[in-house]
């Protein structure tokens, strides 16, 4: 397996795929890689002649008082990891070189971005397309593979792709959950054993809302409020949001009709974590 640094020789690995004919797959992460992430790989292998993932904490997309500094990072864990189930190449780029001295472009995607974690994290979706419009610029991946718990993001990507028409076909894969419901997330690692057990409330409250709509509720703000109260009342959690929205527009619903997401944030401690849940009527 190669790990390549440098934009230049990434460009060059690919030039040389691309001359032969070969399809490749990306699996963009920010590293520090768990279960979640292994199945996005797993899932994009038989898909693709080669299978690259790109490590890289984006800055941009993190806003001030934000975790970029600590944010967990172990490449040679994350390298055996990667290698174990079958990664070709990992593209580990420097913050200096994706965005180098006198760096002014970034892509924006409106109307999608702006509820959810767009309103409570202003500019982290900009950040986030422009990483991945470059990286999709260097690798030119055939198919790039997202997880689902990152709801809004990978539906973000999916209209920016369209827009921009892209030549990359992106695939979801379904939340991986640990073996107690807790989303996999890199961020799972800043609770501590309290705050774990607490973090439990989040895939709670949603299965909570499936089974309110599975015996009839359709009003999305009996719901809600509902949710919210299992969440308040939990020791040391905060909302950021709750949402109840339409899955491909991602606008807030009054009344459930056949599909809707729930989506929510929750500060458990310091940590923001994110899940959501398909509903269907
Ligand atoms: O989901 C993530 O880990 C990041 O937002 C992504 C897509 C790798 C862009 O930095």
């Amino acid at each position: 397996m190669e790990i390549i640094k440098d934009v230049k020789a990434m460009k060059a690995y690919v030039k040389a795929i691309k001359t032969k004919g070969e399809t490749i797959c990306l699996v963009p992460t920010m590293g520090y890689l768990h279960e979640g992430h292994l199945d996005l790989m797993r899932m994009g292998r038989p898909l693709a002649d080669h299978l690259i993932i790109s490590i890289f904490v984006n800055p941009t997309q993190f806003g001030a008082g934000e975790d970029l500094d600590k944010y967990p990072r172990d490449l040679p864990r994350d390298t055996r990891l990667a290698e174990s189930v079958g990664v070709d190449c990992i593209f580990n780029p420097e913050a200096a070189d994706m965005y180098p001295q006198g760096y002014a472009t970034y892509v924006n995607v409106e109307g999608i971005t702006e509820g959810l974690c767009g309103a409570s994290r202003p500019g982290h979706f900009r950040g986030v397309t422009t990483v991945v419009a470059k990286l999709f610029n260097i690798i030119e991946p055939d198919i790039s593979v997202f997880g689902e718990k990152d709801y809004q993001q990978l539906a973000v990507i999916r209209r920016m792709v369209e827009d921009l028409d892209m030549n990359v076909k992106i695939l979801a894969h379904g939340t991986v959950r640990e073996e107690d419901g807790l989303a996999m997330s890199s961020r799972n690692k800043y609770l501590n054993p309290e705050e774990r057990k607490n973090a439990l409330v989040l895939n709670r409250s949603l299965k909570f809302a499936q089974d309110r709509v599975q015996s009839g509720e359709r009003n999305a703000a009996a719901i809600k409020s509902e949710v919210e109260k299992m969440i308040s009342s939990t020791p040391g959690c905060t909302i950021d949001y709750v949402e109840i929205v339409d899955p491909d527009l991602l606008h807030p619903l009054d009344t459930l009709e056949t599909r809707a997401v729930m989506a929510l944030a929750v500060r458990v401690g310091k940590t923001r974590l994110i899940d959501n849940i398909t509903l269907t009527a």
